[in-house]
């Protein structure tokens, strides 16, 4: 049995900053609203037709597989986190292989959002552990930029997030009590519809309180209807209260389950690199956690809320910036739409 190690880690965020106050270009908001209520500053958002989910990713790639001293032909299994594909399907892993000139190798995609970094980590850990990969790239991408209502109908929703992607290469590693000591994963589908994104998707707006008029034929025809762009109903939906509820409860007892599993305590952390979900709900998770300032890391006032590459951004910043040192303890935690949330444990 061998232990996984992150060997290298890189990010990518675009170059186009939008700061609260260019927001108030489109609709009705102020800076104060939004840093009050989400530590928020800025975000950054793809060129709209140059820079694609996938695009942002390999960017990410490219650094985090010179960090790990490899080459992108060596990588030997592809995870891809986003809940904001280039195309409904095929998913973003294959588009990544094909781009970076990767051979025939497995590309997994996942769709747990903001926990979905943390999920793909679990996964390339268990490939890892059995020996069956080597080499794996584990990537969380997001261009939410494009599906965002920037009219003041969509203010609650659209301010909080932002684009960008992370990537971690993950390798085996002999040396002891070193590398990702465990993964945690959770869900409860209770409050599936409480944030998610309806439309396009095969339900029909079956069980959905405003269910959008059905196009007028037998088959077919109810993806994204131009009456669902215009009634709002074809954007994410998010109800703030119920997020904000249930994270700040599961966020510190899924990083208190980690810790238990490995014998250790809050104070035990050196480095809690969080979801970057609502600098409040940070906040409230480090309180209860009874962590100092500087052993969490936001960077959420710089890049907003970008879901699934969230914790891999933050998590590469923290390491360029000098945060992270061998043998830290470092917790990854996550909570996203699903609900589904999570935690890793690595020993740096
Ligand atoms: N600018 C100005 N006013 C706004 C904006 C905005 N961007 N958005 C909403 N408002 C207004 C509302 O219209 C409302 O006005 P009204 O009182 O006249 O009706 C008022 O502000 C209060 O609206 P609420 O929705 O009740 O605001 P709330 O205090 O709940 O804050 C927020 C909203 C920030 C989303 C909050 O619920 C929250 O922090 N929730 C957590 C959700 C979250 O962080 N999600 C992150 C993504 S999910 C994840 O990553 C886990």
């Amino acid at each position: 049995m061998f232990q996984s190690k992150i060997a290298g880690i890189g990010h990518y965020v675009p170059k186009n900053v939008y700061t609260n106050n260019d927001l108030t270009r489109f609709m009705d908001t102020t800076d104060e609203w939004i840093q009050e209520r989400t530590g928020i500053k800025e975000r950054r958002y793809a060129d709209r037709l140059e820079e694609t989910t996938t695009s942002m990713a390999i960017e990410a790639a490219k650094i985090a597989i010179e960090r790990a001293k490899t080459t992108a032909k060596d990588i030997d299994f592809i995870i891809f986190a986003t809940l904001s594909p280039d195309y409904y399907f095929p998913g973003c892993g294959v588009l990544l292989q094909r781009e970076m000139g990767m051979g025939e190798i497995g590309a997994l995609d996942i769709r747990n959002q903001c926990s979905g970094f943390v999920y793909a980590l679990s996964i390339a850990d268990q490939f890892i552990k059995t020996g069956m990969y080597k080499n794996i790239l584990v990537v969380g991408s997001e261009k939410h930029s494009f599906a965002l209502d920037f009219s003041t109908r969509g203010r609650a929703v659209s301010v909080i997030f932002g684009d960008g992607a992370g990537a971690a290469v993950l390798q085996p590693t002999t040396e002891t009590g070193k590398g990702i000591l465990s993964t945690h994963l959770h869900s409860d589908g209770a409050d599936a519809e409480k944030l998610a994104m309806y439309y396009p998707g095969a339900s029909g707006g079956k069980g959905l309180e405003n269910r959008p008029e059905w196009p007028d034929q037998e088959l077919g025809g109810m993806f994204v209807t131009p009456k669902m762009l215009e009634d709002g109903s074809a954007f994410p939906y998010m109800d703030g209260q119920a997020v904000f509820k249930k994270a700040v409860v599961k966020f510190p007892e899924v990083i208190g389950e980690a810790l238990a599993k490995n014998g250790l305590a809050p104070a035990d952390i050196d480095l809690l690199v969080p979801h970057q979900a609502n600098l409040r709900i940070s906040q409230f998770v480090q309180k209860t956690l009874g962590l100092a300032d500087d052993k969490v890391f936001n960077n959420i006032q710089k890049y907003g809320n970008t879901t699934a590459a969230s914790v891999p951004i933050a998590l590469s910043e923290a390491w360029e910036e000098g945060r992270i040192k061998e043998g830290d303890l470092i917790c990854l935690a996550a909570f996203g739409a699903g609900f589904t949330w999570g935690s890793a444990l690595i020993r740096w």
